[in-house]
C-alpha cells in the first residue's frame, strides 16, 4: 500500500498472547491504511482482532502480547514508541471511546472534574482556562445544559448522554484520531444514530479521522467512507464502502452481507450469523483461514492467499474472487430504501 497521504498505515500488524501455555495469535497480518479526516470501518466477527488490533495503536496491551509489524501514523512508528511517548501519544494524537460509557466513567466524579482533569494532562491550561473549555467541549457534543451538567455525576446522565461526555473527554487533548469501539453499541437505536450524527459532524468540523470498529454493517455503509472487513486477525477485505457494498469480492464479506435472505437479517444490519465457527486463534488453520466455511475452497486455498489489490482501490484476499458474483444493491439492501448515506 502506498503511504501517499495516509494520516496511519498499519502492516502486517501481528499481537500474539500466551496463555495456559497456549499462543493465541489474536491478530495476524492485518494492513490497512486511514487518509487524514476520513472515517473507517473495521468489521468482523468477535474475537477477529478489531479490538486488540486497535488497543495496540494506543500502546494498551499487556505487556506479555507480542507485537511484531508495524504501525506509522504521521510517520511516526507507534510500535518503537517508548511507554512514556505513548503515554504522551495516547490522547493527544489518538484518542479511543469504548462500548460501556459507564466504565469510561469515574462514578464518584463530578463529569465537569473528568472533563477538567483530562484537559490539564494534555495542556497548560490553569483551572479557570480549563473549566471553561471543559463547558466548551460538553458544548461541541451537544450535552444539554452544559453548564448545569458540569456539576453532575455520570449516573444523573442517561446512557446517551454519558457517551458524550465520553466522547468530549475523549476530544480534550484534540486528537487526529477518535478510535470508537462499538461507542454505539450498547444504547438504543435512536440514540445510537444521534451519537453516529455527532461523530461525523465532529469528524467534518475537526478534520478528525475515526475509526469505526462494529459488528453493524448498517453503520459501515451509512457513514464509513473506507471499510476493513477482518477475518481471524487479519484484513480479507478492504475498499471505499460504496464500490465495496457494491460488489463484494471476498467469500466471507459476501457470506456477511448476501448469503441470508433479507427478512431473516438480524435488526438494525447486525452481522447475520454464518454457518461454521470462525477459528481458534491459537489453532489457525493451515492456508486461507475461511477455508473451512467457504463453499468454493480448492486445493489452491491450502496457501493463505495475501491481500492485494485487484482493483483500484479495491483489495481482497481470495485466490478465486472471479467465482463469486457481486452482491448487487447490497447498501440499500441493509440501509432501506435511501441507499448510502454520505
Ligand atoms: N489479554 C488477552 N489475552 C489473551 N487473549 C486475548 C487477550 N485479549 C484478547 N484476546 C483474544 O484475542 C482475540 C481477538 O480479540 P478481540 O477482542 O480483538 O476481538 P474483537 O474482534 O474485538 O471481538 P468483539 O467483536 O467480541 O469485541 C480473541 O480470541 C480474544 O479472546
Ligand atoms: S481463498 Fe479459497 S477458501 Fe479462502 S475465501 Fe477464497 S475461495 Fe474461499
Ligand atoms: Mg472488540
Amino acid at each position: 500500500m502506498s503511504s501517499e497521504e495516509s494520516l496511519l498505515e498499519v502492516r502486517d500488524l501481528r499481537v500474539v498472547f500466551t496463555r495456559g501455555g497456549r499462543r493465541i495469535n489474536a491478530v495476524n497480518g492485518l494492513s490497512y491504511r486511514l487518509r487524514a479526516g476520513e472515517m473507517l470501518a473495521i468489521i468482523g466477527e468477535s474475537g477477529s482482532g478489531k479490538t486488540v488490533g486497535a488497543r495496540t495503536l494506543m500502546g494498551l496491551l499487556p505487556p506479555s502480547a507480542e507485537v511484531s509489524g508495524s504501525a506509522r501514523f504521521d510517520g511516526t512508528e507507534l510500535l518503537g514508541l517508548s511507554e512514556r511517548d505513548i503515554r504522551r501519544w495516547r490522547g493527544s494524537e489518538i484518542a479511543m471511546v469504548f462500548q460501556d460509557p459507564a466504565r469510561s466513567l469515574n462514578p464518584t466524579m463530578r463529569i465537569g472534574v473528568q472533563i477538567t482533569e483530562a484537559l490539564r494532562e494534555h495542556s497548560d491550561l490553569d483551572r479557570k482556562a480549563a473549566r471553561a473549555r471543559a463547558v466548551e467541549l460538553l458544548r461541541l457534543v451537544h450535552l444539554p445544559a452544559p453548564e448545569r451538567r458540569f456539576h453532575e455525576y455520570p449516573h444523573q446522565l442517561s446512557g446517551g448522554m454519558r457517551q458524550r461526555v465520553v466522547i468530549a473527554i475523549a476530544l480534550a487533548g484534540d486528537p487526529r484520531l477518535l478510535v470508537a469501539d462499538e461507542a454505539t453499541t450498547a444504547l438504543d437505536v435512536t440514540t445510537q444514530a444521534q451519537i453516529m450524527e455527532l461523530l461525523v459532524e465532529l469528524q467534518e468540523r475537526l478534520g478528525m479521522a475515526i475509526i469505526l470498529i462494529s459488528h453493524d454493517l448498517g453503520l459501515a455503509a451509512s457513514y464509513a467512507q473506507r471499510v476493513v472487513v477482518m477475518y481471524a486477525g487479519r484484513a480479507v477485505e478492504y475498499a471505499p464502502a460504496d464500490r465495496l457494498f457494491a460488489g463484494v469480492r471476498m467469500p466471507y464479506t459476501r457470506a456477511l452481507l448476501g448469503a441470508i435472505p433479507l427478512l431473516d437479517r438480524p435488526p438494525h444490519g447486525r452481522l447475520p450469523v454464518i454457518s461454521g465457527q470462525p477459528p481458534d486463534p491459537a489453532a489457525l488453520p493451515d492456508g486461507c483461514p475461511f477455508r473451512p466455511r467457504c463453499d468454493l475452497a480448492t486445493d489452491e486455498c491450502g496457501e493463505a492467499p495475501p491481500l492485494l489489490e485487484h482493483e483500484p482501490e479495491h483489495w481482497w484476499a481470495c485466490w478465486h474472487d472471479a467465482a463469486v458474483p457481486a452482491v448487487p444493491d447490497v447498501a440499500s439492501a441493509v440501509n432501506g430504501e435511501e441507499g448510502v448515506r454520505r
